[in-house]
């Protein structure tokens, strides 16, 4: 299924890349940089699920999607769709108001939805109405009943949920756009806290990245395999139709042995697509003991 929003660095065009190459034998699934949760929304439910985001009124707005999707829609009912509007409900929920939770989610939800490219903070002038939203909204709550959210930093969350049947998917800012979120403070410094954080884990990791010399050197170290692919860029697509973006896909596993892909292959014998997928994968770092 689809996420009820669009966010920045959302993983709409890869999360079929992603979760085909998910282990096929962990039943614990973290999602450590949550966002819009593309990826989550997409995988089948595991036993045991985790959402996590350090933004706070991400992560409370997924809770209140969950817990009361019914009066976040109630709240959302008669928001307008006007600049003066987006501009006050930025500045109020920017400031140290105090804001119910309720409120608070849904005056962040009518940002993401009205802001230019789900930037949050420039009014997107575009025709949208929000009612259009609430299903979605009612089918996100029933996927996150039994789904963990989170609000830690993901260096805690780690070591807070690693398990030899863990698999945490990640998808940190990319490189040089560590500023693109707001409340987080992410800087360049935190790419090689994360990669400390990930090196000795009980669990395995899929990281996506952006694909660049400084990421790859990073993770060139036993233990790893690094995947070159490819998605859309969503928003080149505007000028550039068919614009690809190159993007890494990084585990401590060996995604051929071991993702669901290949293991539906084996029992279904699904060949022609999945099996080309299989042989267009592009290695360029692989040093894991089989
Ligand atoms: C590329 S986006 C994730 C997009 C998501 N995969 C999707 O499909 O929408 C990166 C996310 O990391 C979050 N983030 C930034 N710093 C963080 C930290 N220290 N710990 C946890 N999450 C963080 C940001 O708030 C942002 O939502």
């Amino acid at each position: 299924m689809n996420s009820f929003m669009s966010w920045v660095g959302g993983k709409k065009a890869l999360r079929e890349a992603i979760t085909m190459r998910l282990p096929s034998d962990c039943d614990r699934y973290v999602e450590v940089f949550g966002g819009g949760g593309w990826v989550l929304f997409y995988k089948s439910p595991s036993k045991f699920e985790v959402y996590n985001d350090f933004n706070p009124n991400l992560a409370n707005l997924y809770r209140c999607v969950r817990d009361y999707p019914e009066e976040l829609c109630k709240e959302l009912t008669y928001t307008l769709n006007s600049r003066t509007d987006f501009d006050h409900v930025r500045k109020t929920i920017s400031s140290k108001t105090v804001i119910p939770d309720i409120k608070r989610a849904a005056y962040f939800y009518q940002l993401i939805r009205e802001s230019y490219a789900s930037g949050l903070d420039s009014f997107g002038a575009q025709p949208h109405s929000m009612w259009r939203n609430f299903p979605l909204i009612h089918q996100a709550a029933k996927r996150l009943q039994t789904v963990v959210v989170e609000n830690k930093d993901f260096a805690k969350l780690i070591a807070q949920y690693d398990r030899p049947n863990t698999i945490f998917y990640l998808d940190p800012p990319y490189y040089e756009t560590e500023d693109y979120y707001e409340d987080v403070g992410f800087t360049e410094k935190d790419h090689v806290r994360l990669r400390d954080a990930l090196v000795n884990i009980k669990g395995k990791f899929l990281l996506s990245y952006n694909d660049c010399p400084e990421i790859r050197e990073l993770y060139s170290m036993p233990g790893i395999m690094i995947e070159s692919t490819t998605r859309l860029s969503n928003i080149a697509q505007r000028y550039d139709a068919g614009k690809q973006y190159p993007e890494l896909l990084i585990s401590n596993y060996d995604t051929y042995e071991e993702g669901v892909l290949t293991r539906q292959l084996t029992l279904f014998d699904e060949y022609d697509e999945n099996e080309k997928i299989l042989k267009e994968r592009k290695i360029i770092w692989k040093s894991i003991a089989n």
